[in-house]
């Protein structure tokens, strides 16, 4: 589907006929929250925990939700019944709107609503099979990454890093600890035992992240929210990363190190399988 509807302030338009006034504060400063919420055979995979979170981003930044809960769904309900994809990445995007060029808050500005859906891209076989490679790299992000702020330029330039070195990701460290990767959240395995950064305002709280704490404990994988250090990440037996898109990803190699054995380990394998279930329930 090349131009598909996607429903901008009140209606559904394609996508090409989609516009907004240079005025629009996510143009001008990156004033904005956003979402993305995975969608399999038509239905919405934890579509409350993603709502809840586009509610937590819009609160912090202090835009009132335009929205009750029923009218978002029933909004994004049209947007993806009008693509012919089942499976589907859908975007959310809200800025405070549009208002002249001054820095504080409008007094009066109406946010403007952005929600447009694609085919979901998975990751490769291959990807699956073998795992990815990562480079690392200092967080040089602003401190409130737990804001799903439109305001990307730090995960843009990490995953241009990223891309500039032929890989998947780049793992962010700050001070010597771990806290992301560019647009997905990171995992360590030692020992059997799984870690991951606390969820604080260093690191966006995926939605898998909840999703992984309740597969562990399902599985009965032990789990620690704690920070971790570059050295332990390097040392780790398993590193993987989660997002929307991704899922849960084994990572094999970080800059030139290889990780663990080199391949998907047995609790990455535990927690794929355990996250397929997950979808088809
Ligand atoms: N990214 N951390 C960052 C910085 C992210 O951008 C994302 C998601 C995550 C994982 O969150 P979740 O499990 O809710 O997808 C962690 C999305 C996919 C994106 O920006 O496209």
């Amino acid at each position: 589907m090349s131009d598909p509807l996607v429903y901008l302030n009140g209606s559904l338009t394609p996508l090409s006929e989609a516009k907004i006034p240079v005025l629009d504060r996510g143009f001008i400063f990156g004033d904005g929250i956003y979402e993305v919420i995975p969608v399999y055979q038509r239905k919405m995979f934890r579509s409350d925990q993603h709502l809840a979170r586009l509610f937590r981003s819009l609160t912090a930044i202090g835009i009132t939700n335009p929205h009750s809960k029923e009218e978002w769904l029933s909004l994004i309900d049209q947007v993806m019944t009008a693509h012919e994809a089942d499976d589907q990445m859908v975007y959310i995007q809200v800025t405070r709107g549009v208002a002249k060029r001054a820095h504080a808050f409008p007094k009066e500005a109406t946010p403007t609503v952005f929600i447009m859906t694609n085919p979901i891209v998975l990751p490769s076989a291959t990807a699956r099979e073998q795992g990815v490679a990562c480079v690392s790299m200092e967080d040089k992000r602003w401190l409130r990454c737990e804001i799903k702020s439109i305001s990307l330029l730090g995960n843009v330039l990490a995953a241009e890093n990223a891309a500039e070195h032929g890989v998947t990701e780049s793992i962010q460290f700050r001070d010597g600890y771990l806290t992301e990767a560019s647009s997905s959240n990171v995992w360590i395995v030692k020992n059997g035992v799984m870690a991951g950064p606390p969820k604080d305002n260093l690191i966006l709280e995926g939605i898998r992240y909840g999703l992984i704490q309740e597969l562990c404990a399902a599985q009965n994988i032990p789990l620690e929210a704690r920070r971790i250090t570059k050295e332990e990440v390097f040392a780790a037996d398993e590193v993987m990363l989660s997002s929307a898109t991704k899922e849960i990803l084994a990572v094999v190699r970080i800059d030139e190190q290889t990780i663990g054995k080199g391949k998907p380990g047995p609790i990455y394998q535990q927690l794929f399988q355990a996250y397929q279930q997950a979808k088809a329930t």
